[in-house]
């Protein structure tokens, strides 16, 4: 647990140059993670089908007509174990957002399911809404904006209790408050003190304590390290490790940053343009990927030793994301993808196992979206918790400008691969 003591406890980055990666505990929270692998499958907590959110686009000032749709999210299918954590990554602009904030009922789906313990809660109003809300909270990326600068912080922290009251009587709640800032690791008697007295990563504590205080089941985490400094990416994520593991919580987590995704998560969802395009445990997403989109994120991680950086495959892709307003037809990536084919614009490939893999077992054996999935090393031995983070957000491009640092063989529009 972080001393308790001044405002700003070492939270600024290092100067030795060490990365998120390099900085997370390898223990108790990956020695927890790892025991939690590999079990029987748990039963899901979450069963997320078709879900679809298009937001209109419309025309006119008086007279407003619909003239589209942003298709932000537009058909993702998704478990989440009890005790798990699924992390979420894509580029800017894939949906991620858009996906939590349907989770935790900030957004209304436009279509689809989503079962809270067998229950759909899209169909649910008023005290059995409310209900499943408590269960399912969110932690935001930005400790600066989310947090009201004119309240204090145990009014910040103890605010949910006036939308539940049930969950604390009215005379515990300070205490309540104080005991959530000790969990974590901030000091009790801090909850008279405003947000702007608090540093980033304090600040995300404060948020994670909110998130806390109604005692939920599972934690939608949308980039909630981004805006850190590395070091403190580092202690958030330790943070929310031993939290996991002390109020037995399910998360949702939501990054660019695909070391962090892999170091705290035991599944890994990738999405595209509104979809999931490969879904799979991080051995077999981060080491055996098959679909093009994951293989090209996979290429752009930094890799300290330059051995490795030598060896690895490197796919740059040319083009921008497409507009979820018209996505191409069939395969939503086939416009920046070094393998397409005539077949890829007229069929939408499934999220489901390649057949060519079907009958093999083994970590390429797991859901890809892709007609012409193959496994392909990105990078040789374990990719994973050593590199920086690979910011694959803000530029609509994986890799730099287009073309490619090895040779083409590949038909389509992307960069081309051997
Ligand atoms: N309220 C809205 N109205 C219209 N379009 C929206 C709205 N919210 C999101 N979008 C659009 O939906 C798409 C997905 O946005 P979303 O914020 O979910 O992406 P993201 O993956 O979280 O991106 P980032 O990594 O930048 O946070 C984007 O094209 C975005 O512009
Ligand atoms: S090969 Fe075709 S289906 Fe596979 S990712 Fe590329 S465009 Fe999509
Ligand atoms: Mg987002």
């Amino acid at each position: 647990m972080t001393p308790h003591g001044d405002a700003h406890p070492r939270e600024s980055a290092p100067a030795t140059g060490a990365t998120a990666g390099d900085l997370l505990d390898k223990a108790p929270g990956e020695a927890a993670r790892d025991a939690r692998r590999g079990g029987p499958d748990r039963e899901p907590i979450l069963e997320v089908r078709g879900l679809v959110k298009h937001f209109p686009l419309t025309q006119g000032i008086l007279f407003k007509r619909q003239i589209g749709a942003v298709k932000a999210v537009d058909g993702v299918d998704f478990d989440l174990g009890h005790g798990e954590t699924l992390g979420i990554v894509g580029e800017s602009g894939c949906g991620k957002s858009t996906v939590a904030r349907m989770l935790v009922h900030l957004e209304e789906p436009t279509r689809g399911t989503i079962r809270y313990k067998g229950e759909d809660v899209t169909k649910l109003s008023g005290r059995a809404l409310k209900a499943v809300r408590r269960n399912i909270q969110m932690v935001f990326q930005d400790p600066y904006t989310s947090l009201n600068p004119r309240m204090t912080v145990g009014d910040i922290i103890g605010e949910p209790y006036e939308i539940h009251p049930e969950a604390a009587p009215k005379g515990s709640r300070r205490q309540r408050v104080r005991e959530l800032l000790d969990v974590v690791g901030l000091n009790p008697e801090y909850l008279n003190r405003y947000p702007h007295q608090f540093s980033g990563g304090q600040r995300q504590r404060i948020g994670i304590a909110r998130g806390l205080a109604l005692r939920p089941e599972i934690i939608v985490a949308d980039e909630p390290v981004s805006a850190l400094d590395v070091s403190v990416q580092a202690q958030v994520i330790n943070l929310m490790e031993r939290l996991q593991d002390e109020f037995d919580l399910s998360y949702v987590f939501i990054a660019h940053d695909l070391s962090i995704v892999r170091h705290i998560s035991e599944r890994v969802a990738v999405m595209y343009l509104g979809r999931i395009v490969e879904t799979g445990t991080d051995t077999e997403i981060y080491e055996h990927p098959t679909h093009p989109y994951t293989q090209a994120l996979l290429s752009a991680v930094p890799v300290p030793d330059p051995g490795m950086r030598e060896a690895r495959a490197r796919i740059l892709l040319s083009g921008d994301v497409p507009s979820p307003a018209h996505p191409p037809s069939g395969c939503r990536f086939r416009t920046r993808c070094w393998k397409a084919q005539e077949r890829c614009a007229l069929e939408v490939p499934a999220l489901a196992v390649p057949a060519e893999f079907r009958h093999v077992s083994g970590p390429a054996a797991h859901d890809s979206a892709c007609h012409f999935a193959e496994e392909r090393q990105i990078v040789p031995g374990d990719t994973g918790g050593t590199g920086d983070a690979a910011d694959t957000g803000g530029t609509g491009r994986t890799g730099g400008t287009g073309g490619t640092e090895e040779g083409g063989a590949g038909g389509g529009s992307g960069g081309g691969i051997p």
